[in-house]
């Protein structure tokens, strides 16, 4: 629990990290620095001076909290875009004839996997996760870890190893579980995964996503978007297009400096974060909101028992009973047609604040 290092107002329970992220304090000051003498005083030269790295440097920083080791992953671009770049990465070449993607998926990830299978000439087909059917025509899979309308946490593990049995590979979207709990990237072989760092990780609004590209993919990793900045020899100013042998491949141009450094600001708070102990915070969180939730009113929640670090609750005028708790101090958010959506960030959020949330929807509904 860390609360004290974050901006939150006095009297706000704040129950929407899995949307945005709360400021860390410190990072207002540390942007005030990179303003003022990193673009101020050195101007030009801070390219040279750490810019250049940052997306692989930072990228090491989230590593570290999925799983990967050093120089697999980097940070730049949004998430649709790291979508982009790995369903295209891995159905290069492909004899293949699908891409599975998961029925509930975030719209984004389902939008671009159709891209993809237009421009590669293949069929998208939407799946329950239970029931993936994959096939030897499955090119890969794409999936988020914790679906964003329910909370349901999938098997990273067992779905990994599905897609695997049949030789397809396998995208993870981590946008909702980065941050929440461990996960294994390199010990799964996951073959992509990609994320962005404004719910969990706090890197603010827009801050720039991350995509993961394990050193065995490396080398024959084609990201589509072949720009300067993921040439072998960017300053060489070359004619042709030739790979970074590395990560910084999955690159493509100029780095979002000011929010990149946000976001590397912002993850010092991570620093010492045992993620087993902040899992088990989360699900403590999660299920008191849940028990009062279920004492105190009648509503659905639709959450299951393997979740992210996010309570949803059915409800009839989902959007005036957020407005209304909002209102009240209570901030979360709601989903079409008739979902609130509770996010549970156990950095900033307190036993108390799970209560009082529930108390303060029940005062409403009741
Ligand atoms: C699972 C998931 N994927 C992707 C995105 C958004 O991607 P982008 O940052 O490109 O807007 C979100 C945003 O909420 C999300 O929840």
């Amino acid at each position: 629990m860390r609360r004290e290092l974050f901006d939150i107002p006095e009297g706000v329970i704040y129950l929407d990290g899995n949307s945005l992220g709360a400021p860390p304090k410190h990072v207002a000051e540390r942007m005030q620095e990179v303003i003022r003498h990193q673009w101020g005083t050195r101007l030009i030269r801070s390219w040279s001076e750490g810019w250049w790295e940052t997306p692989q440097r930072v990228g090491d920083r989230v590593g570290r909290l999925i799983g990967a080791a050093p120089g697999q992953v980097v940070v730049g671009d949004s998430t649709s875009v790291n979508v982009f770049k790995a369903l295209m990465g891995a159905t290069a070449g492909t004899t293949r004839t699908e891409i599975v993607c998961d029925e509930s998926t975030f719209p984004t990830d389902g939008y671009i996997a159709q891209s993809v299978a237009g421009l590669r000439n293949l069929e998208l087909r939407q799946a329950d996760p239970s029931s993936l059917d994959l096939t030897e025509n499955t090119a890969v899979v794409l999936l988020n870890h914790v679906d964003y309308r329910t909370g349901r946490l999938h098997d990273m593990k067992e779905l990994t190893e599905q897609a695997h049995a049949v030789g397809a590979q396998v995208v993870w979207d981590l946008c909702h579980s980065a941050g929440v709990l461990p996960i294994e990237l390199d010990a799964l072989r996951v073959d992509y995964a990609v994320g962005c760092t404004y719910k969990f990780l706090n890197g603010g609004p827009g801050a720039p996503a991350f995509i993961y590209v394990p050193h065995h993919r490396q080398a024959t990793f084609d990201n589509p978007l072949s720009g300067w900045n993921g040439h072998s020899e960017p300053f060489g100013m070359k004619p042709a297009y030739e790979p970074d042998p590395g990560i910084a491949r999955a690159r493509v141009g100029t780095p979002d400096i000011l929010s990149m450094l946000a976001l590397d600001a912002a993850l010092d708070v991570w620093d010492d974060v045992d993620l087993a102990e902040l899992r088990e915070r989360g699900l403590a969180l999660t299920a008191s909101f849940r028990q009062h939730v279920e004492k105190l009113t009648s509503l659905e929640v639709i959450t299951p028992d393997q979740r992210g670090n996010q309570i949803s609750v059915r409800c009839e005028n989902a959007r005036n009973v957020m407005d209304e708790l909002i209102g009240r101090g209570v901030i979360g958010d709601h989903r079409p047609p008739d979902i609130l959506r509770f996010g549970f960030a156990p950095l900033y959020v307190t036993d108390d604040d799970a209560i009082r949330a529930a108390e303060t929807l029940a005062e409403i509904v009741n």
